[in-house]
């Protein structure tokens, strides 16, 4: 099973390594525009492969997409990162034309390929790479919720001072700061709600912490972060590749689902061999429900900034 993910920078090459870790694929192709750059990182982390224990081949390419020939699901990470101060919303006029470009020469060489969108302004990305891909909608996967739920739950796993592995919690909504829907009212230790354990003051401050998450990193790091995007993708890739239909929210295609339509957003869905092969429709309560809507006006107002750039 051969992966391709594109761009070969820090949330790439997190991507590739992650996957390789795993040990599920026998391929990752990784490609970057820069000459010999996706080169270079393959063969530093092949030479990570006897101590590391996998068997997956990472080769590089640059921008030569005849390389990712037949991949099974392939990463859009490629763009500019955030830097401090920065929402993702202020990358589109540099990332949309990137990801429009990177998606269609992906189809070309693997019609029946299964795209990830990491890029951001990422539910924009994702609606744009419907668009000028034409696509099923079960094939295009946006992947900030699956992000943003471990970050939740690091978060509330830090004030429980409990093992992440014991919380089950979710995001919703758009992945931006202000879009973000943290569900705190069905957030779970070992199946027991953690309002028996924190206070709503509490479980607000998570909520908040939450939904700055990435902008947090940014402003420690000078850049966007890169592990545990690396991470939520690599997870989202196995259970794709490996058919194992786990849940995770991530932005997909909505035709009526939540009330919403003509956008991508995160919503909890179930991921096996087909890509999406179901959304997951929550009971929200009215709060959780007017947050929705508001997330998806934010994320409306970024797509409309499409329509203006003649992309599609
Ligand atoms: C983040 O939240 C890269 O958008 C990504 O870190």
């Amino acid at each position: 099973m051969k992966i391709t993910v594109v761009g070969a920078g820090a949330v790439g090459a997190s991507c590739a390594e992650y996957i390789a870790i795993k040990n599920f694929a026998s391929e990752v192709v990784l490609v970057d525009i820069k000459e010999n750059y996706a080169e270079g990182k393959a063969m530093d982390l092949m030479q990570t492969a006897s101590l590391n224990s996998f068997d997956t081949k990472i080769t590089g390419s640059t921008n030569d997409y005849s390389l990712t020939k037949n991949s099974t699901v392939a990463v859009i990470t490629s763009g500019i990162p955030r830097k401090p101060g920065m929402s993702r919303e202020e990358l589109i006029g540099i990332n949309a034309g990137i990801v429009k470009n990177v998606s269609q020469n992906l189809i070309k060489f693997s019609p029946n390929v299964i795209i990830i969108i990491v890029s951001n302004p990422m539910d924009t990305m994702s609606y744009l790479a419907h668009k000028v891909t034409n696509l099923p909608k079960n094939r295009i996967i946006g992947m900030g919720g699956a992000l943003d739920s471990a970050r939740f739950k690091y978060r509330l796993s830090e004030s429980l001072d409990s093992p992440s592995s014991d919380i089950s919690a979710l995001v919703i909504g758009g992945h931006s700061d202000k879009g973000m829907v943290p569900l705190t009212r069905i957030a779970t230790r070992n199946s027991i709600n953690v309002s028996n354990f924190l206070t709503k003051e509490k479980l607000e401050e998570i909520k908040q912490a939450t939904k700055v998450g990435g902008a947090t990193l940014t402003s420690m790091l000078g850049t966007s972060a890169w592990y545990a995007p690396g991470a939520a993708v690599s997870s989202i890739v196995q259970s794709i590749c490996c058919d194992q239909k786990k849940m995770f929210p991530c932005s997909v295609l909505l035709e009526g689902e939540y009330n919403l339509t003509d956008l991508s957003i995160g919503v909890p869905v179930i991921l096996g061999k087909n890509g999406v092969e179901e959304i997951i429709e929550l009971e929200l309560d009215d709060l959780e429900k007017a947050n929705l809507i508001e997330s998806s006006e934010g994320v409306k107002k970024t797509n409309n900034i499409l329509n203006e750039m003649n992309l599609f």
